[in-house]
């Protein structure tokens, strides 16, 4: 069983290896983060238009469908049969007046309600429901749902804060402006990376790894420790923002830097350029903004590219990483296709997600064995958490692990928050 005493630092610069791999505490998760008092991303208001739209989801181990019913509201529900348990919708998306489940065709409507069940009065006189079955008792059972800027949250716990609250003004304000204007969807990626889910949400919040690991976006530039940038949480230090600006370093200060540094920076030339150069768009500088909203959702905004990535734990040792890939309604066509290429630096056969996924399944794997060992997180400083002015540091990491420690109800005496 693991408890308070599981940290051997108060401010979780040491994280033990067992909770990547321990399959009690992967229940727990489910129960109190997943099905807790916390709201997770289902889908975008633009996925569903029309009435009768659906689209599956997922909150960790729950499949969840959010469709839009016949009066225009958004709706979710868990995508479960209230008879035997059985997946109801198995399409991915789609328009339907109804979802029927195959196993014995209850039917319920777009609200959710248990509409019809064959033989409800059952056969020649024999059989069926007794008169005094309540259907209105046994409809699919509702998320709570909100959204922001049409990016649809949903939660399992009736005591959930507000999902305004949930996200703070330093999160809200990122998600409106990457969703200023009416999105398009250009595509889904999924990749199967086999780690503890917790891996990839740290990999989102580590700012720099992707200047040393990801030796394209160093090559050309893309992304740099030197470039001018830093971290930005919420007052909870829950979710994080990384963020950094376009052409704020040169490349002489990015060699210096990186002497030393396995990395080369000066040997490869692209055929097509294109792929990487960043077009402005605004009156900042900003060229990439990974917003990390606990405890599984991404927004990434990197050169031109814009996706939404969620983290679905697929028990203890497998993640799967779901994209949806945007653009803006009245894009060109041209910068439809620019947007689409850069997307195409992440997602399963990118030129920067093949790494991350290697490299989490690398820490997956050597960790297993000794779980008693611990990471180590200092970079940026131990002790508090908070925001910084620049690149190199881990902050955001603790921050994730002290909130998630608080939830799981193992929060260390006097534990930095
Ligand atoms: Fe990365």
């Amino acid at each position: 069983m693991i408890d308070a005493t599981i940290w051997p630092a108060r401010d979780y610069s040491r994280v033990p290896y067992r909770l990547y791999h321990d399959r009690e505490l992967y229940e727990r998760e489910q129960e109190r983060i997943f099905r807790g008092p916390v709201w997770h991303y289902l889908a975008l208001e633009a996925e569903i238009p029309e009435p009768g739209d659906f689209r599956a989801a997922r909150v960790g181990d729950t499949p969840v469908v959010v469709n839009r019913d016949r009066d225009g509201e958004i709706r979710a529900f868990v995508n479960r049969c209230a008879h035997r348990g059985a997946l109801v919708r198995r399409e991915l998306s789609g328009n339907a007046n109804e979802h029927i489940c195959i196993y014995h065709q209850w039917c319920y409507g777009l609200d959710g309600r248990l509409m019809a069940i064959p033989f409800r009065r059952g056969v020649r006189g024999k059989g069926g429901l007794d008169r005094d079955f309540d259907m209105g008792s046994h409809g699919l059972r509702p998320l709570r749902v909100a959204a922001v800027n049409g990016a649809i949250f949903g939660t399992l716990a009736q005591d959930a804060e507000p999902l305004d609250t949930f996200l703070g003004a330093t999160i809200l304000a990122e998600i409106s402006r990457v969703l200023h204007r009416p999105v398009r969807v250009l595509g889904y990626t999924r990749q199967r990376i086999r780690a503890n889910w917790k891996l990839y949400a740290e990999n989102t919040r580590d700012n720099y790894h992707a200047s040393l690991l990801h030796e394209f976006l160093v090559t050309f530039g893309l992304d740099r420790a030197t470039q001018v940038g830093g971290v930005r949480m919420d007052a909870r230090h829950r979710h994080n923002i990384t963020w950094a600006e376009a052409d704020s370093d040169t490349a002489e200060a990015a060699r210096s830097a990186y002497n030393g540094a396995n990395i080369r920076n000066d040997y490869l030339t692209l055929r097509a350029p294109e792929l990487v150069e960043f077009r402005r768009e605004r009156e900042d500088n900003l060229s990439l903004i990974i917003t990390s909203i606990f405890p599984s959702v991404v927004f990434a905004v990197i050169s031109n590219s814009l996706a939404i990535r969620q983290i679905r734990p697929r028990g203890v040792d497998e993640v799967e990483v779901h994209q949806t890939l945007l653009g803006y309604e009245d894009d060109t066509p041209d910068m439809a296709l620019h947007r689409l290429h850069q997307a195409n630096l992440v997602g399963p056969a990118g030129l920067v997600s093949m790494e991350d996924g290697e490299a989490i399944e690398l820490a997956h794997r050597a960790s297993r064995p000794d779980r008693d060992r611990t990471t180590v997180i200092e970079l940026g400083g131990a002790g508090v958490i908070s925001d910084r002015d620049y690149r190199v540091n881990d902050v955001p990491l603790r921050g994730f692990w002290s909130y998630y420690a608080e939830l799981l109800g193992i929060e260390p005496p006097d534990a930095v928050r």
